[in-house]
C-alpha cells in the first residue's frame, strides 16, 4: 500500500452507518459540528435493515394503560435485572419522543384508522407498544435517518474499513481506515469518535446477521483502545430463524409473525408453548421461546430440517400481506412456500449481543476520553434477555445523546490531540497483516462459527466451553499464516483477516465470561448450572492488559429510589383485548 495516505479532519467522526451511527451524526451536526460518517457496508444497507418487527415506545395508542414506567419495568424484569436501571429509564422515557420525531421526519410507520401510530404485541411486553412499518421497520427507520443525513449534507463514505482507533495518552483522536476497493489509507482525525459498529452474532454458525457484518470488530477496536467490555456471555438467540435452504439458515423470521398470531407446533402437531408458558404462549420471553424450540428439536420432535413449525396460515392472506409482506416474500422466494397456506420451519439463531462496551448511562461516553459507543456494540440496556423492539429504540435514543455529548465535548476541546507514533504504529499493524501464507481467512471464520455454535450455543456447559477456548486458541495460532493480499476485488482479504482477528478475541472474551457465569439466567442457559444464582446479579467485565484478557465483576448499579416501586411491577398477562390468547 505504500506510505501515501490521506488525512481528513472533522469535529466528530462516526464509525458505522446503521441507525445508531446516523442518529448520532444528525445530533452532532445539529449541535453545530462538522461530522464525518464512515462505514464498510453499502449506504442504506447496514444491519439495521434486518431489524424487522418494530420499535418500542410507550405511546399508549392502542393500549392507553401503557406508560414509560411499565416499559421500564418490562425491560428490566425480562432482562433478569442485569440491565442498568438508569439506562433503561432513559430509553423508556425518551423512546416516545424519538419515535414521534422519526414519524415527523417521514418514517412510514403503520397507522391506526384515525391516523395515530399503530402498535403491535411483541413477546413479554405487558401492552402493545411496538410501532412498526409492516415487517421492514429497520429499513424504514434507516431510510428516514439516511435521508435526513443527506438533507443536512453530512459527509459519508461507505467503503472504509477501520483497522484501529487512534489513542494517545488515553485520548481518542480518530481512526485509521483503508478503502475496501483501492486500499488507500485515510487517517481520520477528530475531537470525538462515536463507535456504532454493531455486535458480534455473526460469530455463530446460525446467525441472523449477514456475511461480514456483526463480526465483533467494534468490540475489538474498543478493547484495544482501552475500553472495558461487559456481559459478553449474554447473547440472545432469536427463537425463529430459517433452517433451509442452507445458505439462508439463520435468517430472521420476525417475531412480528407471532405478534400477529403465529403459533408454534412440533412434529406431533402439539402447540408446545402450552407446556413452557401456558399464559403467554408464543408471546413469552425470547429466551423462553428459544429454549422451548431448542428443547423440542433436541427431543426429536422437530421437522425434516431440524426445526419446529411456525404457522400463521389461519390468518387471511390479505392480512398477512399487509402486516408481514417481507416474511411472505422471504419464504416464497427461498422455499417457494406460501405462508398463508403452509407453516414455516424455524429454529433458534444467534441474534443479538447484549454485552459490549461499558458506557456511561447518560452520554454513552466510554472510559477512553473522546470515545463514545452506541447501539449493539454497547453493554447495559438489555440485561440477560433483550425485549424485541428495544434495540431500534436504543439506537435513536442513545444515538442522539451520544452525538450531542460528542459535539459538546468537541466544542470544549482547546487543542487537537495528535500522535505521529500512534499513527505509525497503526500503519505498521496493517502492514504486518499483508503477507503470503498457507491459510485463508474464510475457512477459519467458518471453523470459528462452528465452534461457537457447538460450544456456546443455546445451552452451554463447562466442558464444551473449555473445548471452545482451546479451538479458539488453535485458530488464533493460525493468524500469522494467513494469506492476505490485494486481488481484483480489492482489499477484501485484508478486511476478512481483520474481521477474523477481531472475532477470535471477542469469541475468547465470550467464552471466558460464559464459563464464569455459573448459573442459568435469561439467554445464558447452562446444563451444568440449571438454576439462577442470586449472588450472580453482577456484570462480568473484561479488559485487555498487556495483550491478555483480564476478567472482573461489577455489581449492577442500585435501583434509584424513585423507580423502586416499578422494579417489582409484574408483566403478568392481563386480558388485554387483541392479545392472541386462546
Ligand atoms: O423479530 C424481530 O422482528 C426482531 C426484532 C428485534 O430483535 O428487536
Amino acid at each position: 500500500m505504500g506510505d501515501h495516505h490521506r488525512t481528513e479532519v472533522s469535529n466528530v467522526l462516526i464509525i458505522g452507518m446503521g441507525c445508531a451511527g446516523l442518529r448520532a451524526a444528525i445530533a452532532a451536526n445539529m449541535a453545530g459540528c462538522e461530522v464525518t460518517i464512515i462505514g464498510k457496508r453499502p449506504w442504506k444497507d447496514a444491519h439495521t435493515v434486518l431489524a424487522a418487527g418494530g420499535i418500542n415506545a410507550a405511546l399508549g395508542t392502542v393500549d392507553p394503560q401503557d406508560s414509560w414506567q411499565q416499559h421500564f419495568a418490562d425491560t428490566l424484569k425480562e432482562g433478569y435485572f442485569l440491565g442498568i436501571p438508569r439506562m433503561v429509564e432513559i430509553m423508556a422515557k425518551e423512546a416516545p419522543a424519538a419515535v414521534l420525531e422519526l414519524a415527523d421526519w417521514g418514517c412510514p410507520f403503520s397507522r391506526t384508522p384515525d391516523g395515530r401510530l399503530d402498535q403491535r404485541f411483541f413477546g413479554a411486553h405487558k401492552y402493545r407498544r411496538t410501532c412498526y412499518a409492516g415487517d421492514y421497520t429497520g429499513r424504514a427507520v434507516l431510510d428516514t435517518l439516511a435521508d435526513k443525513v443527506s438533507q443536512l449534507h453530512i459527509a459519508s463514505n461507505d467503503t472504509q474499513y477501520v483497522s484501529q482507533l487512534l489513542v494517545h495518552d488515553g485520548v481518542c483522536f480518530g481512526a485509521l481506515a483503508f478503502d475496501l476497493y483501492t486500499g488507500e489509507r485515510t487517517v481520520y482525525g477528530a475531537d470525538a469518535v462515536v463507535l456504532a459498529t454493531g455486535g458480534g452474532t455473526r460469530l455463530w454458525r446460525r446467525s441472523s446477521s449477514r456475511r461480514d457484518e456483526n463480526t465483533g470488530d467494534g468490540m475489538y477496536l474498543a478493547l484495544r483502545a482501552g475500553c472495558t467490555l461487559g456481559s459478553m456471555e449474554l447473547v440472545q438467540f432469536h427463537p425463529t430463524g430459517m433452517v433451509w435452504p442452507e445458505e439462508t439458515a439463520g435468517a430472521l423470521v420476525t417475531e412480528a409473525v407471532r405478534g400477529e398470531g403465529g403459533r408454534l407446533y412440533n412434529s406431533d402437531h402439539e402447540r408446545f408453548m402450552e407446556r413452557y408458558d401456558p399464559e403467554r404462549l408464543e408471546l413469552s420471553t425470547r429466551d423462553c421461546v428459544a429454549l422451548a424450540n431448542y428443547t423440542e428439536i433436541m427431543a426429536g420432535r422437530g421437522g425434516p430440517h431440524n426445526g419446529v413449525f411456525l404457522d400463521i396460515s389461519h390468518r387471511d392472506k390479505d392480512y398477512i400481506l399487509e402486516k408481514l409482506p417481507r416474511t411472505y416474500r422471504q419464504f416464497m422466494e427461498t422455499e417457494l412456500l406460501d405462508i398463508s397456506r403452509q407453516p414455516m420451519e424455524v429454529a433458534p439463531t444467534a441474534h443479538y449481543t447484549m454485552g459490549g462496551v461499558m458506557v456511561d448511562a447518560e452520554t454513552h461516553a466510554t472510559a477512553v476520553t473522546g470515545l463514545y459507543a452506541v447501539g449493539e456494540v454497547t453493554n447495559g440496556l438489555h440485561g440477560a434477555n433483550r425485549l424485541g423492539g428495544n434495540s431500534l429504540a436504543e439506537t435513536v435514543v442513545f444515538g442522539r445523546r451520544a452525538g450531542e455529548d460528542a459535539a459538546k465535548y468537541s466544542r470544549a476541546c482547546e487543542t487537537h490531540v495528535r500522535s505521529k507514533a500512534t499513527v505509525d504504529a497503526a500503519f505498521d499493524d496493517l502492514d504486518s497483516l499483508l503477507h503470503k501464507g498457507d491459510e485463508m481467512a474464510r475457512p477459519l471464520q467458518r471453523s470459528l462459527r462452528d465452534t461457537l455454535w457447538e460450544c456456546a450455543g443455546v445451552v452451554r456447559n463447562q466442558q464444551r466451553m473449555e473445548q471452545g477456548l482451546e479451538k479458539v486458541a488453535d485458530l488464533t495460532d493460525s493468524m500469522p499464516r494467513l494469506d492476505v493480499r490485494p486481488s481484483a476485488e480489492g482489499y477484501q482479504d485484508l478486511a476478512h483477516a481483520l474481521d477474523l482477528r477481531a472475532s477470535l478475541l471477542v469469541a475468547q472474551a465470550t467464552l471466558l465470561s460464559a464459563i464464569e457465569r455459573r448459573e442459568s439466567r435469561g439467554a445464558h442457559q447452562r446444563s451444568d448450572y440449571p438454576e439462577q444464582d442470586p449472588d450472580l446479579k453482577v456484570n462480568f467485565t473484561i479488559s485487555l492488559e498487556n495483550g491478555e484478557l483480564v476478567m472482573s465483576r461489577v455489581p449492577v448499579p442500585e435501583m434509584p429510589e424513585h423507580l423502586k416501586e416499578w422494579e417489582t411491577m409484574g408483566t403478568d398477562v392481563e386480558p388485554v383485548e387483541g392479545r392472541l390468547l386462546e
